[in-house]
């Protein structure tokens, strides 16, 4: 909250975001319903937590955001950009004994900037970060508040296989809820239509992609098959858009091997903080941790779903995405 605001003005932004939120479209979403908010589907809380986020959230040219869609690899993202921004401070080489992303999870380490509650998280919360900050979020490239654009923050969007993105969220999906299995056929059928969280994804991903395009060193599209083919090229690519490129003396060293290891499924999998207990990671509810490390593969959907789903699924991506340059 403002320190110029008073308890009223702050009560009636709240009532009014209430409102809001009330006038939208609204439809069955996984678990609960979610309501159409300017283009995307959400959870009621969530859409307040947008349009809190679009009054009050303050960026600083320097700040990094970090964003997904869900399931599309930012955990990955989040422990790679903190690895190599942070390099010189928290060393990779050897065992990297001491790193932070040894002990902690990267979600702990980065922050998302909406939370489904963040009406009771003060926005502060944020303002209190040093800086340069690393923020991530699921919100789609038109949702972010418009400052981020107008103080010029650079953003990095991780995008995934869309049938991958599926299956991994359903996944999750049900390793959080135990009590509420969803079934494949129900994950698929608001997928498709673009009504799974924050979707539709074909959206998400077009956003970012044409924002990338407009503004190449501000907006930094990668692909999660890509990363996966190539780490090491794309890890200097990474550290080159955030500023802190590998030096030679560091290439020569193996520096950028030591990330994409440190940095990797089984590696960070593998590890006690990432492996077994629950927590609020997401701000969301508490959660196996271990549900953010499943197997990490490329190509999982074949496993699961059938023939025509795929060809459902892919005929509408590609439909969706016809003329933008972006392809699966
Ligand atoms: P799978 O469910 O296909 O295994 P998000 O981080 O956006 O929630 O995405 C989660 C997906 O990224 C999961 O995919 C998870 O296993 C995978 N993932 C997590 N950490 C990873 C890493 N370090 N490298 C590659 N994939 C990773």
């Amino acid at each position: 909250m403002d320190p110029t605001q008073t308890k009223s003005s702050v009560d009636n932004a709240a009532e009014e975001r209430e409102r809001l939120v009330s006038t939208l479209p609204i439809r069955e979403g996984f678990w609960k319903p979610y309501v159409l908010y300017r283009g995307f589907w959400v959870s009621p809380q969530v859409a307040k937590s947008v349009m809190l986020l679009q009054d009050e959230f303050k960026p600083r040219a320097d700040d990094i955001i970090l964003a997904a869609c869900p399931k599309s690899g930012t955990t990955w993202l989040k422990a790679l950009a903190f690895t190599l921004v942070n390099r010189s401070r928290h060393a990779v080489a050897g065992d990297a004994d001491g790193h932070p992303l040894l002990v902690n999870s990267p979600h702990d380490l980065v922050p998302f900037i909406e939370k489904p509650d963040r009406e009771l998280y003060p926005v502060a919360e944020l303002e209190a970060l040093a800086s340069p900050r690393l923020l991530a979020t699921h919100m789609p490239f038109t949702l972010l508040p418009a400052s981020i654009s107008a103080v010029g923050s650079r953003v990095v969007y991780i995008s995934r296989e869309p049938k991958d993105v599926l299956v991994s969220l359903w996944h999750y999906l049900n390793s959080v809820s135990k009590d509420h299995f969803i079934k494949l056929e129900k994950a698929f059928e608001l997928f498709s239509e673009g009504g799974s969280y924050f979707g539709p994804v074909w959206d998400h991903y077009l956003g970012y992609w044409k924002q990338s395009i407009a503004e190449p060193d501000r907006v930094l599209f990668l692909k999660y098959e890509e990363m996966m083919a190539d780490p090491v090229k794309h890890v200097k690519t990474l550290a080159e858009f955030l500023g802190v490129p590998f030096t030679v003396d560091e290439v020569d060293a193996g520096a950028v091997e030591q990330v994409v290891d440190l940095c990797s499924f089984q590696k960070l999998k593998n590890l006690p903080v990432n492996s077994s207990g629950t927590s609020n990671l997401a701000g969301w509810m508490p959660m196996e941790k271990s549900s953010y490390f499943r197997n990490g593969t490329v190509g999982d959907w074949a496993n699961h779903l059938t023939q025509e789903m795929a060809y459902k699924l892919d005929t509408i991506v590609q439909e969706k995405l016809k003329g933008s340059g972006l392809a699966f």
